[in-house]
């Protein structure tokens, strides 16, 4: 029988939002889940064990270490996580015959456009964050020439991230229970997405076997203030909620002011655009009330 690339999947920070909605997505596929406490991707030798306990014909690596003010104040942490690992990584699968599917971000770009970044787009991240990631991304294509570059953004999911705590949208339904005024940017734009639709994008990229960079996120665009109302609107919640400029909240770090993706490459291979980022929300929400 013809193999295929979805034959062992071994998924990188399983414990991790997107990462345990893959876990989910790839349920009745022969994949193993590993976390940060068995496989720290930093270890050249734990990288290695993993691949010769269970000969993945593919690897997805969702661990990052991607809180942004952090990365700008340990740019060490940022790169060893998010660059030299990755590179590390790469070359590993690369020697042990494994293609690697490796996610990335919407912060590798500058922001400074107005229409949705398509995968040809010319990245030229703000921030340390984003240049460890690109920096990733480029180690990555030298060593391996059988990779997945997905890059996705503003993701939330049932799990949550341990990095950010809550997400946006259980930070935004907590305060409205709290009763207090809601203040929200509307001067930055993306591509805000669920996990679970984004983990079964990445199944079906998978299963195609067209190696390359995607951009995979719910379809679509809003700022963080469109955003809040229609999680209150679809949650049929009246807080009082401010739209505010960024100046509103001073912080160190740059950041894309629009950085919206459009998944231009998936339409390419036939596959069709995720669902709007309103059905995003909708799902979540559906899902979070039977848990
Ligand atoms: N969150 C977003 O809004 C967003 C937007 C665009 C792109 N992305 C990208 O999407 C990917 C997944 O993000 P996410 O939100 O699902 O993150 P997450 O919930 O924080 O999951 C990442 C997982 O990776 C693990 N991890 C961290 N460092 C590791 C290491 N050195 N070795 C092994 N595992 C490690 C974490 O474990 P511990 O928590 O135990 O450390 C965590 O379980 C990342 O590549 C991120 O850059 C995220």
């Amino acid at each position: 029988m013809m193999s295929r690339l979805t034959d062992r999947i071994v998924v990188i920070g399983a414990s991790g939002q997107l990462g345990s909605d893959l876990m989910r997505v790839f349920a009745d596929l022969p994949a193993a889940g590993v976390d940060h406490a068995s496989v720290d991707i930093e270890q050249p030798s734990a990288i290695a064990g993993m691949l010769s306990d269970f000969e993945p014909t593919l690897v997805v690596n969702t661990a990052a270490y991607h809180n942004v003010e952090r990365c700008e104040l340990h740019p060490e942490r940022a790169f060893a996580v998010n660059t030299v690992a990755v590179e590390n990584l790469a070359a590993q699968c690369g020697d042990a015959g494994s293609a690697l599917l490796h996610v990335s971000t919407d912060y590798v770009f500058n922001g400074r456009t107005t229409s949705p970044y398509t995968e040809d787009a010319a990245p030229d991240p703000l921030n340390l964050y984003g240049i460890s990631k690109f920096a990733g991304e480029l180690a990555l294509r030298h060593r391996l020439e059988r990779n997945f570059i997905v890059r996705t953004s503003g993701l939330y999911g049932v799990r949550g991230s341990s990095t950010k705590g809550h997400t946006f949208i259980e930070r935004m339904l907590s305060q409205a229970a709290e009763g207090r005024a809601i203040r929200v940017v509307n001067d930055t734009t993306c591509s805000p997405s669920y996990t679970l639709h984004v983990a079964r994008a990445i199944r079906a990229i998978a299963e195609s076997e067209a190696f390359g960079t995607y951009h995979v996120t719910n379809s679509g665009h809003c700022s963080w203030y469109e955003f809040a109302s229609e999680i209150f609107a679809q949650a049929r919640i009246t807080p009082e909620l401010l739209s505010v400029n960024s100046d509103a909240f001073p912080s160190p770090v740059r950041r894309p002011r629009f950085s919206a993706l459009r998944g231009a490459a998936l339409a390419r291979i036939g596959l069709p655009p995720l669902p709007d980022w309103r059905d995003g929300i909708a799902d979540y929400l559906a899902e979070r009330v039977t848990r």
